[in-house]
């Protein structure tokens, strides 16, 4: 390793000093500079210095000749836990100089991700009822839960109180909480809540002037109200009587209720930039966490994982044994659409619970067409009011200011979704006078219903009911109507869980033989702590402050999952982040509590693996799974080898050298020990193997687990051998599967087949999904 000696050291020290001046006042950079992360060679001579003077200035110091020192680069973090490098504020020419230096292995634009909600507030109460509260949450627990997000508020929050006989935080964390701003951490933090961070140099950046502290909050205190939701939902302490208004009364507790919860406050009004969610990977790495919980993401396609700060910092905090949940996104129902999708992260696609929120819609001529409401307010008493149109009344999608108060005032209005935010519609319809709102969906959403916390009377009808609705105003005289409020009812729902519509889609699009999502778990309506900074809608014009509000989107789902990753992570030690993956996915359960296969609310027809993974989460089955697959850091080079990534880029994961050892190669991607299998034909006549080693992690060391598979239709499905005969506990045994089309010509008529393999001892049922993608389906993406 190159030493940095004297006269060139006492030049950089200079450089980060001019670096430090110009952090301490972002003015006078010049606009032409935006944010990029710098992965370096995890040997690069400039490091040593950077480390030693606390900074990454240094490294530039390395990087860019005299000449295109002006405008001062300035440096935002230097990575060293998820990641080797630096972010810094450079012109793209001193960008393109520095990706061209030695020892640079690429350089990239910093990027924001987004939320992954859908911005519909919503309520709900998660109960023990949903099944997913398991016994194992009480007491005291070492799993800490870092929450990657917007903050948290544990203001007067009962979710973050430290409950009676939770000792001190583990000795294995080092993280804390800091105290700035409107975050006291001395009152904050206790027991419970163990850390407390925040990240903003990238936002600061992009955003190109300082926060506005009366906007939001400089310090981990969340203002938005995401985080303090994910964050309870994860390891949230027991708050009895929770529930928002008169919908849905009881506990809210969360996944794990004795796991610790550190926040890394990462998100701001305009998302979270990759420079500041790789700085907060890298402190919560190095703080020692168990499990990192990350409800964001692209907002389009996954970037390919060499460009993706969740996948990298993700890929070094599962090397380190930490498991890294995701949100798979929420820009369902298209395919392909699922993001954090490396196969070293846990990715969580969203689905119902059993519970609703019906409110009908009772026409003047007798007619009830049912809808969905979370309305708290002052009911309408089944007093028929007049009925309009918003199109008749200046605006069909009920845009603020825009319908006219002459036509609105006193009657209640017909207005459609699309555009603006379902609850601001309503808003729209007070201001101007109205009475009460019927949302009515068009083609665009179908009959996806989403209860909200609207501000007038208000509630949601599909797209048929709305039909006829409006036909009703156009035809009768004098429509009237009225909205019948029927509080919370559990149980009565067509079937649960369900797929949400808007739950992000495999294939993969980064590599289709890995099957995303990994698993669904509960994202719809789901209630847990908010904020006291913000309305439960978030919107300026509602000023309802409450301790709980219902939310829906893979950004809740990720958090259930995260939850029970600590529990597991408490209950099997020497598990591998692969094993604990490994046992939620194959112990997931398939079937909804009619008993058929769970449903897609996109479709109204039976989901697919693209569409709930593995299935959805069975926390207790997980806890003894019989079999686990799994893998480890050296497999997923291989995986990324396989790939075709140059070993070059493959060492911004890697940190043992500079350049990654790519000797190791897979038959194919799929081959990677992934509990899912997703074989892509590239003709009738195809036929794909792949290798898997399962380890007995049950208590039989004798077990003896034979093979039962379902093949996809139009496919041969083989297994070698077909029984699996263990002598010890612990023992690894290897099989290979041979997905192959069946030897008579098929004509398939659909893009995809489903199939399974169950491995079973009796006890325990090991089940994989199968997923056959035929010829001529395109949508392959560049790496
Ligand atoms: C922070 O909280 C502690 C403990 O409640 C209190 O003593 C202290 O005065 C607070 N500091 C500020 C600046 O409010
Ligand atoms: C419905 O009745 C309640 C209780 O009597 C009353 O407070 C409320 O104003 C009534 N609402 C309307 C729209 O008349
Ligand atoms: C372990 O598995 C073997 C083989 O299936 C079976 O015969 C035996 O009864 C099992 N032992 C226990 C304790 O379940
Ligand atoms: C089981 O095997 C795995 C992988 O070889 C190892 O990491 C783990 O420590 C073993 N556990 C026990 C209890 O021996
Ligand atoms: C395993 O699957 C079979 C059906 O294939 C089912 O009858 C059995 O109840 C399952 N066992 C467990 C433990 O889930």
């Amino acid at each position: 390793m190159a030493r940095i000696r004297g006269p060139r050291l006492a030049v950089l020290l200079a450089l980060a000093a001019l670096a430090a001046v110009a952090a301490a006042a972002a003015v006078g950079e010049a606009r032409s500079q935006s944010t990029y992360i710098i992965h370096l060679a995890p040997d690069h001579p400039a490091l040593t210095v950077a480390r030693a003077n606390g900074g990454g200035a240094a490294v530039l110091g390395r990087l860019l000749p005299r000449r295109l020192r002006a405008p001062r680069p300035r440096v935002l973090y230097s990575y060293q836990h998820a990641a080797t490098g630096i972010a810094a504020r450079l012109t793209p020419e001193q960008a393109a100089h520095a990706a061209a230096g030695e020892g640079v292995l690429a350089v990239y634009p910093d990027q924001a991700r987004q939320l992954h909600t859908t911005h519909t507030p919503a309520f709900l109460h998660l109960t023990e009822a949903a099944g997913l509260l398991p016994a194992a949450t009480r007491g005291a627990s070492s799993a800490v839960v870092g929450v990657l997000d917007t903050g948290l508020y544990p203001i007067g929050r009962g979710s973050f109180a430290a409950p009676a006989g939770l000792g001190p935080a583990p000795a294995s964390f080092s993280g804390g909480c800091v105290s700035t701003g409107s975050f006291n951490a001395s009152a904050y933090c206790n027991s419970k809540l163990i850390g407390a961070k925040v990240f903003y140099q990238g936002y600061e950046a992009a955003l190109g002037h300082p926060i506005d502290e009366t906007k939001e909050s400089k310090s981990p205190l969340d203002t938005e109200g995401h985080g303090t939701h994910t964050a309870s939902t994860a390891a949230g302490s027991p708050v009895a009587g929770a529930g928002f208004f008169d919908y849905a009364k009881g506990q809210a507790v969360g996944m794990d209720a004795g796991a610790r919860i550190a926040a890394y406050k990462i998100c701001w009004k305009s998302g979270c930039y990759d420079s500041d969610i790789l700085a907060a990977m890298d402190e919560a790495v190095a703080d020692g966490v168990d499990v990192i919980s990350l409800s964001v993401g692209a907002g389009g396609y996954a970037p390919s994982f060499f460009q993706d700060s969740i996948a990298i910092g993700a890929f070094h905090a599962v090397s380190k044994g930490i498991v890294v949940s995701c949100s798979a996104g929420n820009s369902g129902p298209g395919e392909y659409t699922a993001t954090n999708i490396a196969p070293w992260i846990l990715t969580v696609g969203a689905s119902t619970i059993d519970r609703e929120f019906p409110a009908d819609v009772v026409l003047g001529d007798g007619r009830v067409f049912g809808g969905v409401s979370l309305y708290a307010g002052d009911p309408l008493n089944s007093t028929q009011l007049p009925l309009v149109f918003a199109g008749d009344c200046g605006s069909r999608l009920c845009l603020l200011g825009e319908l006219d108060p002459k036509k609105v005032a006193g009657k209640i209005v017909l207005c459609e979704r699309g555009k603006t935010a379902r609850v601001e519609k309503g808003a729209a319809v007070k201001l101007a006078g109205g009475a009460g709102m019927i949302l009515a969906n068009t083609e665009a959403s179908g009959e996806e219903l989403v209860a909200d916390s609207h501000l007038v009377p208000a509630t949601m009808v599909g797209q048929k009911f709305g039909d006829k609705i409006k036909y009703y105003v156009q035809t009768d005289p004098s429509p009237t109507a009225t909205i019948v409020f029927r509080g919370t009812v559990i149980g009565k729902s067509p079937s649960a869980p369900r797929v949400a519509s808007f739950s992000s889609r495999g294939p993969n699009y980064r590599a289709r033989e890995i099957l995303k999502p990994d698993v669904i778990a509960p994202g719809v309506n789901i209630l847990a702590a908010w904020t006291g900074a913000a309305s439960p809608t978030d919107l300026d014009i509602d000023s309802r402050r409450v301790e709980f509000n219902i939310i829906s989107g893979t950004s809740m789902s990720c958090p259930h999952v995260s939850g029970l990753a600590a529990l597991l992570r408490q209950a099997h030690p020497d598990w591998s982040p692969a094993a604990i993956k490994s046992a939620l996915m194959t112990t997931a359960y398939n079937l909804d509590n009619s008993g058929e296969t769970i449903k897609d609310l996109a479709t109204g027809v039976e989901s697919t693996p693209f569409v709930r993974g593995a299935g959805h989460v069975d926390p207790n089955s997980a806890l003894d799974p019989g079999l686990v697959y799994d893998a480890g850091t050296d497999d997923y080079v291989a995986f990324l080898c396989t790939l075709g990534y140059p070993p070059s880029l493959i060492s911004i994961f890697t940190k043992d050298s500079s350049v990654a050892d790519c000797s190791r190669k897979f038959a194919r991607s799929g081959d990677l020990n992934y509990p899912a299998f997703a074989a892509v034909f590239s003709s009738y006549k195809d036929s794909v193997t792949y290798h898997r080693v399962v380890r007995n992690v049950g208590s039989n060391s004798s077990a003896v687990y034979e093979s039962k598979i379902v093949s996809p239709s139009g496919v041969d499905v083989t297994v070698s051998p077909s029984k699996l005969v263990f002598d010890d506990k612990n023992r690894s045994l290897a099989y290979e599967i041979t997905i192959a089309v069946s030897g008579n010509p098929v004509i398939v008529d659909a893009k995809y087949s489903f199939g399974s393999i169950s491995w079973s001892d009796g006890v325990h049922n090991v089940t994989s999904p199968i997923a056959v993608t035929w010829p001529s389906n395109g949508g392959s993406a560049a790496m």
